[in-house]
């Protein structure tokens, strides 16, 4: 008998190998159970990367005050929602969303909670020159998952984020363990790009797996 406790979607979405229409095409499917599936399996990223946001250590580098309720964030890989959500509830009112898939930003726009939300936007990608600098804060949560981006997608956050700026990402477990992340990290890291701040290891995730929550500054 087998032992995967993942949820078949979770399964399925391990096998998207990064491409862009493979993705596209789940996630079209997946968009309107998204909510209902996730919540069966306790998902919890989105309070586990509130938790880091709202935890924060002191920071010479940091220049964002995260009690400012009118700081300007984007929601990369925002799916249907669930972090803007997330900070809309606790009075967050300046927050954008981007993502690969167009339903799944459909659901995002019903919750009438983003200013901004652009679909067809692939992390992987380097981004639109027009989005650089322009965020105090870039989070993606539940998007560093096997099948989905590459830790290289880190450059397309520092990039839209401005210096002084937060960055916070989770990794699913499976995915910190399989890529070289923390090598993409450290290294990023060692050309003065980012800073780390803080790492929230082996935090609540699904019922399957714990991820990593990371925080950066941005130097450059
Ligand atoms: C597991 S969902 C997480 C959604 C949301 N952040 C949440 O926490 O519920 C992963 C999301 O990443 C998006 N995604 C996958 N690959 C992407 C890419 N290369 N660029 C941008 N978004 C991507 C998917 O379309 C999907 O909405």
């Amino acid at each position: 008998m087998s032992n995967d406790k993942r949820h078949p979607r979770v399964k399925e979405a391990f096998q998207l190998d990064g491409d862009e229409q493979a993705i596209k095409e789940f996630y079209a499917d997946w968009a309107e159970n998204y909510d209902k599936d996730t919540s069966g399996i306790h998902y919890s990223a989105c309070q586990s990367t509130y938790d880091l946001f709202t935890r924060l250590p002191d920071s010479e580098y940091l220049t964002v005050d995260v009690n400012d309720k009118s700081i300007r964030i984007m929601d990369i890989g925002c799916g249907t929602g669930l972090m803007g959500k997330k900070l809309a509830d606790h009075g967050y009112s300046n927050v954008d969303g981007c993502d690969i898939s167009l339903e799944m930003v459909q659901q995002a726009d019903k919750l009438d909670i983003y200013n901004e939300l652009t679909a067809d936007i692939d992390i992987n990608q380097p981004i639109n020159p027009d989005w650089r600098d322009r965020y105090d804060v870039s989070m993606s949560v539940g998007v560093f998952t096997p099948g989905h981006v590459d830790p290289e997608a880190l450059n397309q956050l520092i990039d839209m984020t401005r210096s002084g700026g937060l960055i916070l990402v989770s990794t699913r477990l499976a995915y910190y363990d399989s890529t070289n992340y923390q090598q993409v990290s450290d290294q990023l890291e060692k050309d003065n790009k980012i800073k780390l701040l803080n790492v929230d290891k082996d935090r609540p995730y699904t019922d399957d797996s714990p991820a990593h929550y990371w925080a950066y500054v941005v130097l450059s």
